[in-house]
């Protein structure tokens, strides 16, 4: 959501904010916009729908080369996303600019106050207004009487506004009359500073300014930073100075780029197994001993967990399915699931003996921010499991885990999901360690078979043509089943979710046992239903799934079975056979998943959608 970015330096501005910026389309966007300080002006253009629109008025407006700017995209929150809503606003003497990400809450009071005393609105953002507050306070607040370590007043008229605003934001504001500086601000919505040589960079993630530097800042709640060509200053809103972390971005440019493939969400299925692989490295010794370097809880603190509630959205919140089933299995903890958006709103019962776990592949996710905020305040230990370092849940959590898939540039997660799986395991696996519920050879064992997970998905890669052949088979279906249990359970959920999101198609996904109970009234002559059988170990399962499937054949079904190598009990009630590689149950989300993600990607393209940017949706999901 809302992509930002802000440079000064020796290179020309609009190059840099304009390859940031489609560095972070990712994010998902609308709209877009440019603005540069020149000669006492702001110059700038934006235009409604993708970058392409922008560019297309670019060579129209023709912009200065000038060393410092800023720019957006905008995902619509306070009016539509037409060329006015969209960013950078201005003040009515286009002296400032304004980029601005989260909802500004008190903008209707603001608005009226301005309106009262003569600015006129342009657009109907939340936004614009502090265009307007800004320049009243810089009109208010010579440089002259600004303090002497930035020298200039932009900074000080910056706080000044962030002192009024409620809500989330961050801003980034250029002022014509001080090019020399970009200001931004945050407050629970993301910022980090990219330090150059002779250059500073200002981006919603490292991914605007990779190219350029890998030593970044994180910023902290309610912190304003200047940025010049050759120096960051950060304070809180008061002016204070702030303290920082400043760490270096283990991926590179290349990571962040398609490399061939002809979208990114190809790349990075492609990339899954390196993502498991890179999540397991260097988490246990060699005598299996499990050692979990950011697990900032002392043992006896998890000795003492005596609940555990593992809280996400969207496919994290399928991870932390799995999760649940593995963390009971190995610890005899009993482990709740729940929706990010649902958890704060129902009273929970937490305390000092409850671990509230996090998973959120971007770490900004509001929704499970606020649920963070919610269960500290009611004294619960929060650990949190995310891919994106520096960003706003790990810094907000008692602990983490990160996982290491390395950039998620698709909307649809794909290796972010493997790799939460992998960190949920981990975790379950350290907890038995500490708790003493399972042996050091059986947890040694385990991880073992977790180390030969990457070769399995690589083969399931490497015979992923008879799934794109199926896509194209299924290109005109209208709805889609997806059955699973246990584990296989949520499979199904990721696999229905990957298909709706990409394809726009009806697709859901049940517990194969609650097939009887109402869904099996959808199966009709030649409906496609997806179905992950669990491994013969569990003959249980996988005596009534098989049962399931015999079900939902005979009454017109097409069957697609996700089964594992060797077994041949379900084969006569198949239409189609996905096999996978043998792996213990609670192990096989990490291969199930993957024919189904690239099925759902196959078909989206066959249906010629955007795989990467699906509609209406948005990466970082950063309001509730
Ligand atoms: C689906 C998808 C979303 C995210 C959800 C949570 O493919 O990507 O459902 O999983 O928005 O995002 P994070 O993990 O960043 O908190």
């Amino acid at each position: 959501m809302c992509g930002i970015v802000g440079y000064v330096g020796h290179r020309s501005a609009l190059d840099v904010v304009m390859g940031g910026l489609r560095r972070l389309e990712y994010r998902g966007y609308d709209s877009a916009g440019v603005a540069l300080p020149h000669e006492g002006r702001i110059a700038s253009a934006k235009k409604a729908g993708k970058l392409v629109n922008l560019d297309g008025i670019l060579a129209e407006h023709s912009l200065p080369t000038v060393g410092s700017g800023i720019g957006h995209t905008r995902w619509a929150t306070h009016g539509a996303p037409n060329d006015r809503n969209a960013h950078p606003h201005l003040d009515a003497g286009s002296r400032v600019a304004v980029v601005h990400n989260g909802i500004i809450e008190n903008f209707a009071t603001l608005r009226d106050e301005l309106e009262s005393s003569g600015h006129e609105m342009l657009s109907e953002t939340d936004t614009e207004v502090v265009a307007h507050l800004l320049r009243d306070e810089l009109d208010r607040t010579p440089v002259a009487s600004s303090d002497e370590a930035e020298g200039t007043a932009l900074p000080d008229a910056v706080r000044a506004v962030c002192r009024r605003l409620e809500g989330a934001f961050t801003l980034v504001i250029t002022d014509a009359e001080q090019p020399d500086v970009v200001v931004g601000a945050r407050r629970n919505s993301p910022l980090v500073v990219g330090r150059g040589d002779g250059e500073n960079f200002l981006g919603s993630d490292v991914a605007a300014f990779i190219e350029y530097t890998r030593d970044a800042i994180e910023l902290g709640q309610d912190q304003v930073v200047a940025i010049t060509s050759d120096d960051v200053v950060v304070t809180d809103f008061d002016g204070r100075p702030a303290e920082t972390t400043e760490y270096h971005v283990d991926w590179d440019v290349s990571a962040a780029e398609k490399g061939g493939f002809d979208w990114f969400m190809l790349k990075e299925i492609a990339e899954q197994p390196q993502a498991v692989a890179d999540t397991l490295l260097g988490r246990h010794s060699a005598a299996g001993l499990l050692q979990l370097d950011e697990m900032r809880l002392s043992d006896d603190e998890l000795r003492n967990v005596d609940k555990i509630i593992v809280i996400a959205c969207g496919t994290s919140f399928y991870a932390a399915m799995v999760a649940k089933y593995a963390i009971e299995h190995w610890t005899r903890v009993p482990c709740e699931v729940e929706l990010a958006s649902e958890f704060r709103y129902r009273d929970p019962i937490l305390d000092r003996s409850t671990l509230v776990v996090t998973i959120s592949q971007s770490g900004e996710t509001m929704d499970t921010l606020q649920a963070i905020r919610y269960a500290r305040q009611q004294r619960a230990r929060v650990l949190s499991i995310c891919n994106t370092n520096g960003s706003t849940i790990p810094r907000e959590s008692d602990a983490v885990i990160y996982t290491h898939a390395g950039p998620e540039i698709a909307v649809a997660s794909t290796k972010g999901f493997l790799a939460q799986v992998v960190a949920c395991y981990l975790l379950g696996l350290y907890l038995a360690q500490v708790k003493g519920t399972k042996y050091g050879d059986e947890i040694g064992a385990i991880i073992a078979e977790l180390e030969r997970i990457p070769a399995g998905i690589q083969r399931l890669l490497d015979d992923a043509d008879q799934v794109r052949t199926l896509a194209a088979e299924l290109v005109d279906s209208r709805s889609i089943l997806f059955l699973g249990r246990h584990v296989g359970f949520p499979v199904a959920l990721e696999g229905a979710l990957k298909l709706k999101e990409l394809a726009y198609i009806h697709a859901e996904g049940f517990a194969a046992g609650e097939l009887k109970h109402g869904p099996i009234a959808l199966i009709e002559e030649g409906v496609p239903v997806f179905v992950v059988v669990p491994p013969r170990a569990r003959d249980q399962l996988q005596e009534k799934i098989v049962s399931n499937i015999q079900e939902i054949r005979a009454r017109g079904a097409r069957t697609i079975v996700l089964v594992e190598d060797g077994d041949d009990d379900v084969v006569p009630y198949a239409d189609h056979v996905i096999r996978l590689p043998e792996v213990p149950t609670l192990l096989q989300p990490l291969v199930a998943t993957v024919p189904l993600q690239i099925f759902a990607c196959e078909l989206a393209g066959l249906l010629g959608h955007d795989v990467d940017q699906p509609r209406n949706l948005a990466k970082s999901v950063t309001v509730e």
